[in-house]
């Protein structure tokens, strides 16, 4: 694996950074993942704009416009492809960190250089697209204990971590996470769709929860298709009766659940909505 690392490209394994860097000690910074089929970035402007925003709202200055920030995603997939055609499915990694300082001091320290860091990684191929054939997910539920900035794609990820983890010590694929009203906000690593009475539900954005690019996708994407969907307040309740539950990211694209906290959802197995779903994600292209 080829990575970059300020301004650099080399072998994934030799890459170092300061322990001073603040990504390192503060988790100070912000990070993306976009994935690449057959080559091609999949919503390559979304994702970078996603990150210009992050970058923004936690004032961290990097000297690079959104052409620059694309290109170098372009030149991560370039540098890691391995003979002549292109791996089928991978995703990159980007992540920036305010830099490394003489001294760690909670304040932003002046005239320190940003790291920027990529490098890339295979995914699993999408799942596929008759339901007959998929398998489902059995994931947890468990109160959201993060912070209340979750719109932020922040490298500090360790409450997503926690709750990803308590779901992995129980055998189940993840934890589906709600407020203090019960009302669902995403996952740890993912958010979150259900069907209810023939109408897609996905909670609004705010800043309980990441405005992820596979989320805004699969909108655009059943709207596309006339299938009806709402950004509304889904309570857990709903959840639990409905009839299909989906968990969307850049790496699980679409994936059914069939299990949350030991309840089955409808029949158990992948929904006609979500093989409606994923066969309209595939016939826009998302640039
Ligand atoms: N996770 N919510 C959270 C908390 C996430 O970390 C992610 C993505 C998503 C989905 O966003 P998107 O569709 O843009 O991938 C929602 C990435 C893949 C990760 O941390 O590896």
């Amino acid at each position: 694996t080829v990575a970059f690392l300020n301004d650099q490209w080399m072998a994934l394994e030799e890459a170092k950074i300061s322990p001073l860097d603040r990504g390192f000690l503060y988790g100070d910074g912000v990070y993306e993942v976009i994935p690449v089929h057959k080559g091609q970035p999949v919503a390559l402007n979304a994702h970078v704009s996603r990150l210009t925003r992050g970058l923004s709202d936690i004032k961290l200055h990097v000297n690079k416009t959104s052409e620059e920030w694309r290109s170098l995603i372009i030149d991560v997939v370039t540098h890691n492809q391995r003979g002549d055609e292109p791996a089928d499915y991978t995703a990159i990694y980007l992540h920036v960190s305010r830099g490394a300082d003489t001294k760690r001091h909670h304040a932003f320290p002046q005239g320190i250089t940003p790291t920027v860091f990529a490098f890339s990684f295979d995914i699993p191929p999408p799942p596929p697209k008759q339901r007959e054939n998929v398998n489902c997910l059995q994931v947890g539920l468990s109160e959201d204990k993060r912070w209340k900035r979750c719109h932020i794609k922040s490298t500090s990820l360790l409450g997503n971590v926690l709750h990803y983890q308590a779901a992995a010590e129980q055998g189940l694929a993840e934890t589906i996470l709600y407020n203090e009203h019960r009302q669902v906000t995403e996952a740890s690593s993912c958010n979150v769709f259900a069907v209810i009475a023939g109408i897609v539900v996905t909670p609004p954005l705010d800043l309980q929860l990441l405005p992820g690019i596979t989320r805004l996708c699969v909108i655009q994407a059943l709207k596309s298709a006339h299938i009806p969907v709402e950004e509304r307040v889904l309570t857990v309740e709903e959840l639990l009766r409905s009839d299909e539950v989906w968990l969307t990211s850049s790496t699980k694209e679409i994936a059914p659940v069939s299990q949350v906290d030991g309840h089955l959802i409808g029949d158990g197995r992948a929904g006609e909505y979500w093989e409606r779903a994923i066969n309209a994600l595939d016939n826009v292209k998302f640039t």
